[in-house]
């Protein structure tokens, strides 16, 4: 199959050789395109491929007809409409840790810059002056940094302003103390940080929850005479809240790469102040930071529209390449369990409780429980279930899901049980692999069983008591329908019994009405896989 893959920005040379050189991939690179324009190109094209300009808006994917994976060539994804795309399942992926050693050094260019007064006393020099008192500077030494968010580029500054001789503190509502203390970084509240720092540099990524974080109220908590660094996303400062602490000296200076709006109106005063060093969002602008994002997108994005790894996607559960050919044949099994509930049962499921128990499946319960909720969603027509819309689909339906533990009686290695609920019912199945990849049915509420879980199957609950099995067989074979397996598991000996009967060819539904009117059936549903 050809994908066609539409990038809105210049890629390095490195990234369009590698998109030359694959014959499936068939792409146009189309810049400058305003939201509306998108949305009316984008249709028929598998991929897009965006930096910080193009915005992914939410007509913009509802318009993407074979949309399947957004590239992001960066970090932050705030230009792409995360929950649009996960609602129509097409994935997101950025490229973290590329650029972040770029945006490390310009923050540190930045904060020195600031601290040296070195863009004015550039512009006067070059004015005709030579004003050496004016442009007195401080020093970093000895002064606290306050770091708010320490993901990858934060703990780089973090180690880059220690080497100045910097007291670090930080500010992560994500960060544990373990982790921090492994950093030897020492890990405060936000008040805190905001009291004792000189310097505070941000380093989150921008969110409903971080827009406006830096508002006049946490300014007036700063130390008088902070100076603030920003090469994140101008969305975190409320700018006039800066420009007025900034015309007061409550801020005696900031350094930033980004401002709310970009490009900006050039009346905006931050660009202006004689105490503010601005630059138009430079900071993963390297050579090296470019060609790594170009080339790590690029492979990314084929990789994604090939189905065979879905690394750094930001709107999907599923890990990266070696740790998803482990984890390949589980996801298979734990889909075809929850394929097998929805056949199973009795009305309109409401309720799903998945636990997954077992060394080498124990931490995957995130994309095991979004797996299996693909097969139990799949039959719903209302268009594809995929890896990354399956949650959203469960919700829209009113489908509770729920992880949980203990939900089995076997104790096979790495099992993965789920119960569901629907008005008035609810059963319990778990299944595991056997040899690493062959997937097995082992427990229906409590009935240890073992069936594979392929083709056409029917699944019957019924009186364990002689003639059953014979009866179906007549039935069966007079339609030239062949038994495969049979498998039966029961509570005792004359008592219920379910049993699971492959077939080798279909069932056709006046059959199965013959076998439900079996006096020893209790239950007949047919399966398929
Ligand atoms: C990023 O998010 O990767 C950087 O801000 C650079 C960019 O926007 O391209």
């Amino acid at each position: 199959m050809t994908f066609r893959l539409l990038v809105t920005d210049d890629l390095s040379p490195e990234a369009v050789d590698l998109l030359d050189a694959d014959d499936d991939i068939d792409y146009d690179v189309v810049k400058g395109l305003s939201p509306e324009q998108l949305a009316e190109r984008i249709p028929g094209y598998h991929g897009l491929v965006v930096r910080s300009s193009a915005r992914a808006t939410a007509e913009v994917i509802a318009a993407g007809d074979t949309l399947e994976v957004i590239g992001r060539a960066g970090v932050g994804v705030d230009n792409i409409d995360l929950r649009a795309a996960s609602e129509r399942g097409v994935i997101v992926m950025n490229t973290p840790g590329a650029n972040t050693v770029a945006t490390a050094e310009h923050t540190m260019a930045l904060l020195l810059a600031m601290c040296r007064n070195v863009p004015i006393a550039v512009a006067s020099l070059r004015a005709g002056k030579w004003e050496r008192k004016k442009y007195k500077g401080v020093e970093l030494r000895g002064k606290t940094l306050g770091i708010i968010g320490l993901g990858r580029i934060g703990r780089r500054v973090a180690r880059r302003c220690r080497a100045f001789g910097m007291e670090v503190i930080c500010f992560d509502p994500y960060l544990s103390d373990d982790r921090a203390h492994e950093m030897h970084l020492e890990r405060v509240v936000l008040d805190e940080l905001l009291q004792r720092s000189d310097f505070i540099t941000l380093h989150a990524a921008l969110t409903p929850k971080t827009r406006g974080m830096i508002n006049r109220h946490v300014i007036a908590k700063m130390k008088p005479g902070v100076r603030i660094v920003n090469a994140a996303r101008g969305g975190l400062i409320d700018e006039a809240a800066l420009v007025e602490a900034l015309e007061s000296g409550h801020v005696a200076g900031a350094a930033l790469d980004v401002l709310t709006k970009e490009p900006p109106d050039f009346d905006n005063p931050l660009l202006h102040m004689d105490n503010v060093v601005v630059t138009p969002h430079l900071a993963a602008s390297t050579d090296e930071a470019q060609r790594e994002v170009g080339i790590q997108i690029v492979k990314q994005v084929i990789d994604a529209l090939h189905g065979v790894d879905f690394r750094n996607a930001v709107n999907m559960p599923v890990v990266d390449g070696h740790v998803l050919k482990e984890l390949r044949p589980f996801l298979s099994m734990a889909e075809r369990l929850g394929s097998l509930q929805t056949q199973l049962a009795e009305d309109a499921i409401t309720k799903v409780e998945v636990a997954v128990e077992g060394e080498v499946i124990d931490d995957y319960i995130k994309p095991i429980t979004v797996a299996l909720l693909k097969g139990l969603l799949e039959p719903v027509p209302t268009g594809s279930v995929n890896y990354v819309n399956a949650p959203h689909v469960a919700m829209t339906r009113g489908i509770v899901v729920s992880q949980t533990t203990g939900l089995h009686t076997t104790d096979y290695p790495n099992i993965i049980s789920c119960r569901v609920e629907w008005s008035g019912g609810k059963r319990t199945i778990a299944s595991t692999l056997f040899s690493h990849d062959e997937p097995r049915i082992v427990d229906v509420d409590g009935l240890r069983i073992d069936v594979i879980p392929e083709g056409t199957i029917l699944v019957s609950w019924s009186r364990d008591e002689p003639g059953f099995i014979g009866k179906v067989g007549t039935l069966l074979g007079d339609r030239g329908i062949n038994i495969a397996t049979w498998r039966t598991g029961r509570s005792g000996k004359g008592e219920k019994a379910l049993s699971f009967i492959s077939v080798d060819s279909d069932v056709p539904d006046e059959i199965i009405t013959k076998l439900a009117e079996l006096a020893w059936v209790e239950r007949i549903s047919k399966v398929r896989f």
